[in-house]
Parts: C-alpha cells; sequence; structure tokens
C-alpha cells in the first residue's frame, strides 16, 4: 500500500462525510499492521460537541474490529470537500492514536495538485499524555 493509494482510500472515504453544519469535509484512511485498510469520515451532530472527527471514526471503527496494531493514517479535507490546503488532524485525534500508535507512527496529509506531507505522531503530539509514563 503506497501513500498515494492510502490517500486515495482517504478521499473516497470524504464522500461519505456528513458536515450540515460546518461544511467542512475530512476523510480519513487508517492501515493496519496486517496490511488492511478502516476508513472514517467527520460525522457531525446538532449538538455540536458530539461531532466525531474522520481520524476517530476511522481509529474506533478498527478497534471496534480488533485491530491494535497500525501503521500509518492518511487525512485529506477542506470546506466543502476544496482540497486546496492541508487538513491537520485535531489535538483530539492527536491524543486518540497515541492511545495506540507510537511516535513513529505516519501521517500522511494530500492535497489538490498530488502535493503530500509525511508527519509523524511524535511530531504532531510531543509528551502525549499516557497514565503510566515510559522510561526515557
Ligand atoms: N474534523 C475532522 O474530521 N478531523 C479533524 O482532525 C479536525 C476537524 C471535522 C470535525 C467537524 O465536522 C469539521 O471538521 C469542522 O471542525
Amino acid at each position: 500500500m503506497t501513500d498515494n493509494e492510502l490517500l486515495q482510500q482517504a478521499k473516497q472515504a470524504m464522500q461519505h462525510a456528513y458536515a450540515p453544519y460546518s461544511g467542512y469535509k475530512v476523510g480519513a484512511a487508517l492501515l493496519c499492521a496486517d496490511g488492511s485498510v478502516y476508513l472514517g469520515c467527520n460525522i457531525e451532530n446538532a449538538s455540536y460537541s458530539l461531532t466525531s472527527c474522520a481520524e476517530r471514526t476511522a481509529l474506533f471503527t478498527a478497534v471496534a474490529a480488533g485491530q491494535r496494531s497500525f501503521v500509518s493514517l492518511a487525512v485529506v479535507g477542506g470546506q466543502d470537500g476544496d482540497l486546496r490546503d492541508f487538513a491537520y488532524p485535531c489535538g483530539a485525534c492527536r491524543q486518540a492514536l497515541s492511545e495506540f500508535c507510537g511516535a513513529d507512527f505516519r501521517v500522511i496529509l494530500g492535497k489538490d495538485g498530488g502535493e503530500t506531507k509525511v508527519t509523524t505522531l511524535g511530531e504532531l503530539l510531543p509528551g502525549a499524555f499516557k497514565l503510566v509514563q515510559e522510561a526515557e
């Protein structure tokens, strides 16, 4: 699975975004260690704070299916599905990912024109909260 193939899957997932309030559509594709891919989109709610981000939709769907080991996550998003900018995972999603993914977990961002950016969870969320601290 190449980064571009994973990004294509994230774009497909964005087609299912339910974003009647913000109009901001997001799609995510999560690659598991066994090669399977789980998709997510943002799902908004009239009670705004109940909204689920695309990244957490993908993560929780995967965990609910028994997955625990993850390699990378592709994310695309934008207002009305316009992919002119990179859509970075929000802080809450970074923390949610850190429950299952290490600092080297790859996060792949895409936008129109084929430009991509690869970063890591460690770069996006240094000092992630853990109940039990790992030895330094
Ligand atoms: N959103 C995501 O799906 N992922 C993020 O990391 C940030 C924000 C969604 C939530 C909401 O439906 C819309 O984008 C605007 O905040």
